[in-house]
């Protein structure tokens, strides 16, 4: 594998929310090799803490606070604690995101919001709370979507809610804050090896199904994710803005049906309103 240069983020400060595991982590990390700094922020310290030490061994200097993206003062506080650390953020990452299986019969009310909050709503907190610091550096947001924003995954109605309502976020906000120079983007995984998405997605025989489905012929690796991040996230992409970005080995191309099935014949087996 072709290693980015480690210089193309240098003198940068990265935010990432949810930095503490998964692909965002791999972003965080991607962008650590590539020689940013890096704040991350979640909701478990110990997760946050651990994820550090990966960051601090890639040469990074490194910043966390403990803040749930849907209180907007959490996400606040946490960038005037990267601020004070790390210097004003020229990269934002609004990564934090939530996720269950269910029919949309068995969503509850408070279910629905629960996801919406935190893909949506708190993806629009981490915007805001960061928008004067990449306003003074003329910086970079990036938004990590999912397919199911664009297009309709069986059980994850809420799921598809949140991320078609992030996407469009993304685009707003990459007409309104062009005039401050700021770029707004956003990455579309596909199946990403070992992450807890993947893990909440693969029910039953759908693990299996999942792989085939990909004309790639391979789950991608948070590593795929991270590096499409970076080359977004720096100079290279100075003229792209309000941009979706699919990385995800051709696996939305041949739409959801297939996926939809399998996951259906798996939950449906399982028999149960709530699947874990
Ligand atoms: N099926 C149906 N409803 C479910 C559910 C499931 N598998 N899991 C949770 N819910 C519902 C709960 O029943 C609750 O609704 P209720 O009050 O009407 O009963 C609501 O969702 C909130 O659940 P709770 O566990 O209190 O929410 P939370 O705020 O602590 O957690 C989630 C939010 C539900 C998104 C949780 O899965 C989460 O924290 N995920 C973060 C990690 C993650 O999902 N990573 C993958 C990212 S792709």
């Amino acid at each position: 594998m072709i290693e980015l240069p480690s210089t193309l983020l240098a003198g940068k400060t990265a935010f990432v929310t949810g930095g503490g595991s998964g692909i965002n982590l791999g972003i965080a990390q991607a962008f650590a090799r590539a020689g940013a700094n890096v704040a991350i922020c979640g909701r478990t310290k110990e997760k946050l803490d651990a994820a550090a030490e990966t960051l601090r061994a890639l040469g990074a200097r490194v910043s966390t606070a403990v803040a749930d993206v849907r209180d907007l003062a959490q996400l606040e506080a946490a960038f005037a604690t990267c601020k004070e650390a790390l210097g004003p953020v020229d990269i934002v990452v609004c990564g934090a995101a939530g996720n269950f299986v269910a029919p949309a019969e068995g969503i509850s009310s408070n279910g629905f919001a629960s996801v919406l909050n935190i893909d949506l709503l708190g993806s629009f907190h981490t915007a805001k709370a960061g928008f004067e610091q990449l306003k003074a550096t003329r910086g970079a947001l990036l938004f990590v979507s999912a397919g199911q924003a664009y297009l309709p995954y069986a059980f994850q109605a809420h799921v598809g809610a949140a991320k078609a309502g992030v996407e469009n976020l993304m685009r707003n906000l990459a007409l309104e804050w062009a005039r401050h120079g700021i770029r707004s983007n956003s990455v579309v995984p596909g199946p990403i090896a070992g992450t807890e998405g993947m893990r909440r997605l693969s029910v039953g025989e759908n693990a299996d199904a999942f792989k085939s489905m990909v004309p790639l012929g391979r789950f991608g690796t948070v590593d795929d994710i991270g590096r499409m991040a970076t080359v977004l996230c720096s100079e290279w992409s100075s003229f792209v803005t309000g941009a979706q970005v699919i990385v995800d080995g051709g696996f939305g191309l041949a739409g959801s049906g297939v996926f939809n099935a399998a996951i259906a014949g798996a939950v449906r087996a399982a028999a149960k309103p709530k699947v874990e």
